[in-house]
């Protein structure tokens, strides 16, 4: 008879699908700066790859990784995030419409890259610049947005909605490869 090591939950209700749940959902300021941690890495990375001139299909297969982790994390702010940090804010805030036109320009890049490939000249050059943007976008939410709405924000009620649509994203963009 299998044990079932995954759950250490003494729940009396089993559903017939158990959703894995993964760590206790983060407060939301910090599940959005792992976000931004994780894709600055994967920025590096890919610029190790392009000085190493390395092959196009593994260029390619990062590009497309950053783009689909950015796409996700843009949906998730634009969604939950910037519309509970309008709340808060209550007045107009320059910060969030700024916010959401960078992440206008940012998606205009990301919908170039993936419809080119790394045969083409610019290709490099278009990450570069992606990563450059983003990093600046990143230094306002995180220096900027971040300290202004942490008081007053539920960051764990928050924190448990990103992460729900986050893995909702996710699943949905495995399922369409
Ligand atoms: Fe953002
Ligand atoms: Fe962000």
């Amino acid at each position: 008879m299998p044990t079932n090591h995954a759950t250490t939950h003494t729940s009396s209700r089993s559903h017939a699908a158990p959703r894995t749940r993964k760590a206790p959902a983060a407060d939301a300021i910090k599940l959005l700066r792992a976000d931004h941690a994780e894709v600055k890495k994967l920025f590096a990375e890919y610029e190790k790859l392009a000085k190493a001139e390395a092959p196009a299909d593994e260029r390619e297969a990062l590009a497309l990784d950053i783009c689909n982790k950015l796409t996700v994390h843009a949906q998730i702010e634009e969604e939950i995030f910037y519309p509970a940090c309008r709340d808060v804010l209550q007045e107009k805030d320059d910060l969030l419409d700024e916010a959401t036109v960078e992440h206008a320009s940012a998606k205009d890049l990301i919908a170039q890259l993936q419809s080119s490939s790394p045969d083409d000249d610019l290709y490099d050059a278009k990450v570069k610049v992606l990563g450059e943007y983003i990093d600046h976008h990143v230094k306002e939410e995180q220096n900027e947005l971040f300290p202004k709405v942490r008081p007053k924000l539920d960051r764990k009620d928050l924190g448990e909605q990103l992460q729900a649509r986050k893995d909702e994203l996710l699943a949905r963009l495995d399922g369409t490869h």
